[in-house]
């Protein structure tokens, strides 16, 4: 989950990197280095840190003149974050220079040849190795960098994307993928490479997404050359004209993106239902799923993997599917599930859900799951992404570009999209009746107003979060459909703040949790009127007679509440089953401002990246 980006064309090289290392700086950030070819030579810079650090120090290091470079922001997989294991990486003859996101998983193996003969390593990585084997079949083969490539990259186990110049050819790129993405956009007569497309939207809507096994040679004024991994068989280019603007992709006046996108949330849940909930003719229309109708009326059971923020919209799910559908599911992380030796059998219906469509465990459990005959249904945000094209049919999420590392709008969009499924197949199945059906449609439908009014409260949640911005510890609670949502807001709190925060679910507090509490431990509960109320009420009860503090999270005009709890913050009454479409906004706005007030770095959270596509 590094970010790489390239360039070969008639412009100079280095603005074009460099900005586009800074858009890609989510997906990686600890260190950064950029390679640029001047007319004789390489010119190379790296360093730890971010993106800033390097363009600090890069002017002041080398010449920066030069039409052709490659460029990495960097999440270390192999070797600590420092200057050496920093990417580009040269060859040992100094000739290539390579830039790499994945992990060459054979690559001791790799190295231990090459050091038979006499091959020298200055960094930890796996990354140097791969650079080192193509130099060696160049040599040995005598061949050219584009055979080398292919034929070296036929020795590697692992995932990557990679992009390698030859200062001795310095008209072309050889970028390759496998498992992990790479983009190629298309100028005239100029190309640029990238691990999305956000660092070329500028100067291209035109772009190429090489798909895995594949390698493109991309030559300064001429066209890109496809070709297979496995066999070198030439592959027809397919170009799609993005559907991305520049605006999407900046902060539009927010501090951070983490808030840009909070606050984009009524939009990405009203674009999520846009056209497929109708509620007049009371109707939801998703082609992924009218077309595979029988595959989820037929299914014994549905299986949901995803990871992280994903896996949390995939439990919400749990209670629509079987509470609207009566439909038996199971949610498990793509991580645990892809090594278990899962019983799957050709009547297990699959979701994965996954913001990115990157997510390298969610990916094999994907591909698990259909090697057992499992129909898979993807629910992603990022259009042709991996998992997108790897599923056998799907709904996108519409929630627009997310960058900041937390995911927000992802969350909700997720959600959305899984109802609206839920009530589809409630409604062929018959298990709801046709008046509550209407009323969930309604509900939805209203669903981007109220979280607009929640967003209101940003103020309120703001001066909560400097009462408890110093605490060691936080717990949230919450039950039914709002136990996940106590999960994500821990998970969002942790993330992004490094405070130690647990979700449970309420009830299962005396089991365990309740030891924790004292006059020092501030505690989440969401506490929505419809649903389990006076049990959370009575939860709310025991943690008050232990001197907890209560943030409670409360349907409007709630007085039971009001009276036992610190601080309530309302959020407007809906059904339950749509009820974390509005709680989840306040955990959201809260754990933002306590990592604000506590100067972390909101959108690139230290030790993560957007898109996990590795191990
Ligand atoms: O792109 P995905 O939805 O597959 O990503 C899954 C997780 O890596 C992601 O949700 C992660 O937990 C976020 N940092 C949570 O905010």
């Amino acid at each position: 989950m590094c970010g790489i980006v390239g360039y070969i064309g008639h412009r100079e090289a280095y603005p074009i990197i460099l900005k586009g290392l800074k858009r890609l700086e989510y997906r990686g950030y600890d260190s950064a280095g950029i390679a640029l070819y001047d007319g004789s030579d390489i010119k190379l810079s790296k360093t730890k840190g971010k993106v800033a650090d390097l363009e600090a120090r890069l002017e002041k290091e080398i010449t920066t003149n030069g039409t052709l470079g490659i460029g990495h922001t960097r999440w270390a997989t192999h070797g600590v974050p420092n200057d050496i294991n920093s990417h580009p990486h040269y060859s040992n003859s100094g000739n290539l220079v390579i830039i790499h996101n994945g992990i060459i998983e054979n690559y001791e193996s790799l190295k231990k040849e090459l050091i038979k003969r006499g091959y020298t390593f200055k960094s930890d990585t796996d990354t140097e190795v791969l650079v080192n084997l193509i130099e060696d079949v160049m040599k040995k083969e005598n061949t050219k960098l584009g055979k080398a490539v292919q034929i070296a990259l036929n020795q590697v186990v692992g995932a990557y994307a990679i992009a390698v110049f030859d200062k001795n050819k310095p008209n072309e790129i050889v970028v390759a993928r496998l498992g992990s993405p790479l983009a190629i956009g298309i100028g005239d007569d100029e190309f640029f490479i990238a691990s999305d497309a956000s660092p070329f939207l500028e100067y291209t809507k035109n772009a190429i997404y090489l798909e895995d096994e594949e390698m493109a040679i991309v030559r300064r004024d001429k066209e890109v050359k496809i070709r297979k991994i496995k066999d070198d068989s030439p592959v027809a280019p397919y170009m799609q004209e993005l559907q991305l603007n520049l605006e999407q992709i900046e902060k539009g006046g927010y501090d951070h993106f983490m808030l840009k996108e909070i606050y984009e949330q009524p939009r990405a849940i009203l674009d999520t239902f846009r056209g497929r909930l109708r509620t007049n003719e009371a109707i939801i229309k998703m082609s992924g799923v009218e077309d595979n109708m029988k595959k989820f009326l037929n299914a014994d059971r549905i299986i949901v993997v995803a990871c992280g923020t994903s896996w949390h919209a995939g439990l919400v799910s749990e209670y629509i599917f079987e509470d609207l559908a009566r439909i038996p599911v199971e949610v498990e992380y793509a991580s645990e599930f892809r090594y278990r030796n899962p019983v799957i059998t050709e009547k297990d219906l699959v979701i994965a859900i996954s913001q990115s469509g990157e997510t390298a465990d969610t990916l094999a459990a994907i591909k698990l799951a259909k090697s057992k005959g499992a129909f898979v249904f993807g629910v992603c945000n990022v259009v042709g992404s991996s998992i997108a094209r790897e599923t056998d049919a799907g709904a996108y999420t519409h929630a627009g570009p997310e960058i900041g590392v937390a995911s927000t709008k992802a969350f909700t969009t997720q959600i959305t999209v899984l109802t609206l499924i839920a009530l589809r197949l409630a409604r062929a199945k018959g298990t709801i009746s046709s008046s509550d059906y209407r009323h969930h449609l309604i509900e939805l439908e209203l669903i981007p107003s109220k979280v607009e009014k929640v967003l209101k409260s940003d103020d309120y949640v703001k001066t909560i979060a400097n009462i408890y911005k110093d605490v060691k510890n936080f717990l949230y609670l919450g039950r039914g459909y709002n136990f996940p949502v106590a999960l994500e807001g821990a998970l969002k709190l942790k993330e992004i703040s490094y405070i130690h925060a647990e979700g449970y679910p309420a009830a299962e507090m005396k089991h365990g949790p309740i030891a924790l509490i004292d006059e020092n431990m501030p505690i989440v509960v969401i506490a929505t009127k419809k649903g389990h109320y006076d049990k959370v009420v009575s939860n709310i009860q025991e943690i008050k007679s232990r001197k907890g503090k209560i943030i409670g999270i409360v349907t409007e005009g709630d007085q039971q509440v009001k009276e036992l709890a610190d601080h309530v913050i309302e959020v407007p009454e809906t059904l339950e089953s749509l009820s974390p479409l509005v709680t989840t906004i306040p955990l959201q706005l809260l754990s933002y401002h306590i990592a604000v007030m506590l100067n972390k770095n909101v959108d690139q959270p230290r030790n993560l990246a957007k898109s996990v596509t590795v191990e």
